[in-house]
């Protein structure tokens, strides 16, 4: 089955062509960086019109890279939300006008739901059900138990700001450009990981809830109280926050999975590309046999193959189709598509 993927839920512009929800023909992301960069984020209306300018050309070149006609998709598949709006709508109505011309399904999925099926993507072999998956990105921060490509338990989640918006936050402070973690990954390794020592929010260790905004804190009030000197500590002052944010992190995840008995696990979403926290869950995993999971970093952060390979998980779950009718939706909980544990 191929399956035209199509992401619009932020500051990417998304296409691809996935077969049998595995094997990606192609995989087109247009960013938006330059635009967003001089605000220091993403100006929600500027995006959308950079989506509408960009989803014509974006698709067309996923369908001559896979080397495929139009007439050869199966189904499109389709972000419907969470995300900006805007973004949203720009993705979706073409996607619905697309599917309807060429008389196909089209489905509508959840953004987070894409992130978590990143992991199966080109992958010979995936992890086994159930496992335990950590999505940290610019806009969420979860742990979630998954029990298939389409079930999926909330395990816990950020009490405030997500792991990559305090990356973001913490690098728009030291004026180090949009998007931060990037920027922070790649200046952490001039520095000295453990010069100053920030808190570490574990909260409850059994529990899987997390909390940022206290270590984008410590960091301002580490800038406030070194006015004169802390320019030349940037370097350590970035690796000392990062070494913070990815411990914890990395402990959460590998206990979640050994409190649920898990011997494999993910870690998926934009943060994933930090190269210091892949090691850091690599090698926890080893200590406790726990299988771990990671995608390429193409497939980190926003991109349409994982879109497309969750609709094939769909469609072949019998799942229905999206109707023309329906609309986009900004929180993930407005359909409560990921249910808590609790609910
Ligand atoms: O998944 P994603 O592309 O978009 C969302 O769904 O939010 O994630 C974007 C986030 C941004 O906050 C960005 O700063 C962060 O991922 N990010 C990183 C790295 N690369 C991207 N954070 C830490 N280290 C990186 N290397
Ligand atoms: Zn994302």
């Amino acid at each position: 089955m191929i399956i035209l993927g199509i992401e619009s839920s932020c500051d990417e512009t998304a296409a691809a062509v996935v077969a049998d929800g595995r094997e990606v023909l192609s995989s087109v992301v247009a960013s938006q960086i330059q635009v967003h960069h001089p605000y220091g984020g993403v100006v929600p209306e500027l995006a959308s019109r950079k989506h509408i300018e960009a989803i014509v050309p974006v698709v067309h070149t996923a369908l001559k890279e896979a080397d495929i006609d139009k007439k050869d998709i199966d189904a499109v598949a389709v972000t419907q939300g969470p995300g900006l709006v805007g973004a949203l709508l720009v993705g979706f109505s073409f996607a619905k006008a697309y599917a309807r011309s060429l008389q196909r399904p089209l489905i509508g999925l959840n953004h987070l739901e894409g992130h978590i099926n990143s992991v199966f993507l080109e992958e010979t072999s995936p992890p086994k059900f159930p496992f335990v998956a950590l999505l940290v990105s610019g806009g969420h921060t979860s742990i979630y138990l998954v029990q298939s490509h389409t079930r999926t338990e909330l395990l816990g989640q950020t009490r405030d700001d997500a792991a990559g918006e305090a990356f973001d936050k913490v690098a728009k402070m030291l004026a180090l450009g949009y998007p931060g973690g990037a920027v922070i990954s790649d200046l952490s390794r001039k520095g000295n990981p453990e010069k100053i020592n920030f808190p570490r929010p574990y909260l409850n260790k059994d529990q899987f809830d997390f909390s940022f905004s206290g270590i984008k804190t410590a960091v301002n009030r580490y800038l406030q109280t070194h006015p004169k000197t802390y320019k030349a500590e940037i370097p350590d002052i970035v690796a000392s926050f990062q070494q913070a944010v990815t411990d914890v992190l990395a402990y959460k995840l590998i206990k979640a999975a050994r409190l649920q008995n898990c011997c494999h696990a993910a870690l998926v979403g934009g943060v994933a590309a930090n190269p210091c926290l892949r090691d850091k869950v690599m090698e926890q995993a080893r200590k406790y046999q726990i299988t771990c999971h990671i995608p390429p970093i193409e497939y980190c952060g926003d991109n349409a193959a994982m879109i497309a390979a969750t609709g094939y998980y769909h469609l072949q779950s019998g799942n229905r189709a999206t109707h023309l009718d329906e609309d986009v939706y900004s929180r993930a909980d407005y359909r409560n598509i990921l249910k808590t544990s609790s609910s």
